[in-house]
């Protein structure tokens, strides 16, 4: 949160970031965190105390949106992180160990999603994840120059080959059709390779871009 685009976007107004840390909310003396499974098994679990206060803490809680990040949640997508985008309020909840308290599930979280069939050691680094691709999206944050219009997935449609100078590079010539003016042909150039690299990589994305072009959407 405090580099580059999100510190900016932070700097500029365009979003505040407020972190607690749940060992703040335990209970006095011992301070735990973790607990053992009821029911056996391995692994700890997140208590639902420290966390239920933590949401307390919270001031604005006027349609807020508890978001856990867990691998057998939904799929977060780029059309999840536009919804998300027109929010005010959205809280993570970073899990850890090998659950947490199914009550707050329950009675807290109001969407589960997962970033992709792996898992990882803790819902830090996807939160983090979600929070950049919402944050990147509101109005203002991103410069024209790296405008979210050509985004992968905008259009559902991968994003294509881009170049810079040098124009030959090692020997390696950029494309004669960039070089060429002609706008037109180099919409189409651009469009026909984002178009390829789809149906080769993202069968499903293809699909879709396909039934919809037939829609004439
Ligand atoms: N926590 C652990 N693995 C995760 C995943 N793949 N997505 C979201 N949260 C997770």
């Amino acid at each position: 949160l405090s580099t580059s685009i999100m510190k900016k976007a932070s700097e500029k107004n365009l979003v505040k970031y407020q972190i607690l840390n749940l060992f703040d909310f335990t209970n006095k003396p011992h301070n735990k965190i973790d607990g053992y499974p009821f029911g056996g098994g391995d692994g700890m679990i997140l208590k639902p105390e420290p966390v239920f206060r933590a949401i307390e803490k919270i001031k604005n809680k006027k349609n807020m949106k508890v978001i856990f990040p867990t691998p057998d949640g939904d799929l977060f997508t780029q059309e999840v992180a536009k919804n998300f985008s027109c929010e005010k309020n959205i809280v993570f909840i970073c899990g850890h160990y090998k659950g947490i308290d199914q009550r707050v599930r329950d009675e807290i979280v109001t969407h589960e999603y997962s970033i992709g069939d792996f898992v990882l050691t803790g819902g830090e680094l996807p939160s983090l994840i979600m929070c950049d691709s919402i944050v990147r999206l509101l109005p203002n944050v991103l410069g024209k120059m790296n405008s979210a219009l050509t985004d992968s997935f905008y259009n559902l449609l991968l994003d294509g080959p881009h170049y810079t100078r040098p124009e030959i590079f090692r020997g390696i010539k950029v494309p004669d059709i960039l070089l060429s003016g002609n706008h037109q042909k180099i919409r189409n150039w651009f469009l026909s390779k984002r178009e390829d690299k789809t149906k080769i990589r993202r069968k499903d994305l293809w699909k879709k871009y396909l039934s919809k072009l037939e829609d004439g959407v």
